[in-house]
């Protein structure tokens, strides 16, 4: 592990910013199943879904109310989640450099967020479960899912009485989730596109943990980086292909984020290790 927090230490003395993109691996530790892991499929009558097929624009427009009994059984696992040491790690780094670090993440569960990583410096974009907007695009603004919107049971249908709370309060309109489907867009207002983009060609250093390396924008994040010059720094209990990427330009780490991301971050503050 030296090596590379010596590579951390050296890659934040170079003038830059210092980005962390974070993937579903970080919220693992928490309880959250992660998308591409065995316990991620849901069941809708007799049919078995993966997370792929349901949570898309299509899937939401054919059976919406399916659509959102498994959000709100996801959001009840999120909001049963506690925040971990990897996103606690992930705040100290925020407030340690508060004008060069940055955040980007897959996660929409608001592990980061509900661990105190300051909005101003964190980067959604895949979304958040915990908010939603109006399913016909009244509106960029997004709204807190109301407190009387419960989580459901898995296998729970939305009842009438949640439905009629799962409007859009700008045209009554029926409300979705906040969240980036499979066979939708990335875009600046809803999902940061274009920022991650130029933080991304500014890095010095770029810590990435626990993702799959599946979507595309993290892609567009990882090679504008590499081609810009940042350190890469890959922490994952497996390989993956940011691994690759990272092994010649930073160095990969193969061990759960949070057990290692807070000896990187008192690297990359120059703290003495934490006793
Ligand atoms: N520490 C570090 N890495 C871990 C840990 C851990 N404790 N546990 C699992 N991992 C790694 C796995 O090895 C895997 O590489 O985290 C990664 C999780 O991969 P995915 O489940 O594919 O999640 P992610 O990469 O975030 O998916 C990206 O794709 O499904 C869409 O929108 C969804 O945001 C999601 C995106």
């Amino acid at each position: 592990m030296e090596p590379i927090l010596a590579t951390c230490r050296a890659a934040v003395a170079r003038p830059g910013k210092v980005l962390a993109l974070t993937g579903a691996g970080v919220s693992a530790e928490s309880g959250i199943p992660t998308f591409r892991g065995k316990e991620g499929y849901w069941t809708v009558g007799a049919r078995e879904y993966h997370p792929q097929d349901l949570a898309t624009h299509e899937a939401f427009e054919g059976m919406p109310w399916s659509v959102w009994a498994w959000y709100l059984y996801r959001l009840g696992v999120c909001r049963a989640a506690a925040p971990n040491a990897a996103h606690e790690a992930l705040v100290r780094l925020a407030r340690g450099l508060p004008d060069r670090f940055a955040l980007v993440t897959q996660n929409v569960d608001g592990l980061h967020r509900r661990a105190g990583s300051p909005d101003a410096q964190t980067f959604p974009i895949h979304g958040d479960i915990s908010l939603m907007r109006c399913a016909r695009d009244c509106t960029l603004d997004r709204f807190p899912i109301p407190d009387g919107v419960p989580a459901l049971a898995k296998g729970e249908e939305v009842s009438a009485a949640i439905k009629a709370l799962l409007v859009c309060p700008r045209c009554r309109g029926m409300a979705r989730p906040h969240v980036l489907w499979f066979d939708e867009s990335y875009d600046e207002p809803r999902f940061h596109l274009d920022t991650v983009r130029k933080l991304a060609t500014q890095a010095a250093l770029l810590v990435i943990a626990g993702t799959s390396a599946q979507t595309n924008l993290p892609w567009q994040v990882v090679t504008l980086a590499a081609r810009s010059g940042a350190t890469i720094i890959d922490v994952n209990i497996e390989d993956n292909p940011f691994g690759e990427i990272a092994e010649s330009s930073g160095g990969c780490v193969r061990a759960p984020a949070a057990t290692v991301m807070s000896a990187i971050v008192d690297a990359i503050l120059d703290r003495p290790a934490a006793g």
